[in-house]
């Protein structure tokens, strides 16, 4: 049997967040085992939010750090930056010619951000052209992502599948994997989890500020003697770290009048202190050493380069680049 080529990344826009850890990298850490796992840090995504030099630069390489600290190892996996392998701005362009403008407008993700008020550029319109790049110029199998992410999904199937119909069997159509139990986490204003958002929960980074973003998880006016509702942020948050049991038992605290909203979040920060310390002393090690870094940068990004080469050229080919 065929071992399947697994696909995913994430941005570097901000501090990765528990919202990437159980939406994505989680299952790709599961997967790891038993595929050909490809991961990379998108950072041309980024640049459709966020335009400081700085930022992208230290974002890139600590995010970097992040995935392989919680558990992506290089031995098994390629692991390489976005922009490294620039044939995926390319290819971008030519699909770009087999997308309809319509469907790019029906996008709900760009609709949000737009409502959340980032500026509408070109490269946040197209997006979604540039992520089926990704996709396909590495020949994905099954791309596992967040449910918020499975639009863009559905729009790389269309793309490649319209591709196809006009020059053969070039690209190769990915499955989509969403975990339907998973819901999209929510941040700490019970919107969706998001970097953009400044709502989230960051795995890794200055302590205080990850005891300040659980303190001001919004809570509501119910007093000390009153049940508490559970369809509300802290108790979402706090059940993705539980098993049923635990979960249960929360519900059960939830329901008993006297519950101060304060013990929960105490307890919820020591939860995720304790949840990530491993990966956090390992992320210690390499930001501490920057070169070893870099050499596994460079190992993902010539692993990326030759199966990204052969697409582009047969991609090239079929459309009569000559
Ligand atoms: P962000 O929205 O914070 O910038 P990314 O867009 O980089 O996050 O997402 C990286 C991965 O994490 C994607 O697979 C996405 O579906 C997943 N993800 C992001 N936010 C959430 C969330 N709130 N809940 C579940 N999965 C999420
Ligand atoms: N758009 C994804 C997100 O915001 C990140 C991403 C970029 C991605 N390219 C991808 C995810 C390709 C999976 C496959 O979460």
């Amino acid at each position: 049997m065929n071992t399947k080529r697994i696909l995913s990344g994430v941005q570097p826009s901000g501090l990765l967040h528990i919202g990437n850890y159980f939406g994505m990298i989680k299952r790709m850490i599961d997967f790891q085992e038993s595929s050909d796992m490809f991961c990379f840090i998108a950072n041309y995504h980024s640049l459709t939010s966020l335009n400081d030099k700085e930022k992208l630069e230290k974002n890139t390489f600590t995010s970097f750090c992040d995935v392989l600290a919680l558990g992506l190892d290089p031995s098994k996996s390629t692991i390489w930056v976005q922009s490294h392998v620039s044939e995926v701005a390319e290819l971008a362009w030519i699909l770009s010619n087999f997308t309809s403008v319509g469907m790019m407008e029906r996008s709900t993700s760009y609709k949000d951000k737009i409502n959340k008020g980032l500026k509408p550029n070109m490269g946040l319109f197209s997006y979604p052209i540039l992520m089926a790049a990704d996709i396909l110029l590495f020949h994905s199998d099954i791309v596992p992502v967040g449910k918020d992410q499975k639009q863009h999904l559905e729009m790389t199937r269309d793309i490649a599948i319209k591709f196809n119909n006009a020059f053969g069997d070039v690209l190769t159509i990915p499955e989509i994997d969403i975990d339907e139990n998973m819901n999209i986490v929510a941040g700490i204003d019970d919107q969706k989890m998001s970097k953009s958002y400044n709502n989230t929960i960051p795995i890794f980074g200055d302590e205080q500020y990850i005891k300040d973003q659980i303190m001001n998880i919004v809570t509501d006016s119910a007093g000390l003697n009153e049940i508490k509702d559970i369809n509300t942020p802290l108790f979402k948050i706090y059940s993705l770290f539980l098993d049923k049991n635990q979960i249960e038992d929360l519900k059960e605290r939830y329901n008993t009048p006297g519950l101060k909203y304060m013990d929960i979040k105490n307890e919820l920060f020591e939860y995720i202190m304790e949840y990530f310390s491993d990966q956090r002393s390992k992320r210690d090690e390499y930001l501490s050493n920057p070169d070893s870094v870099y050499d596994l940068m460079k190992l993902g990004e010539e692993k990326a380069k030759s199966v990204a080469g052969e697409t582009i050229e047969s991609v090239k080919k079929s459309i009569g680049m000559i």
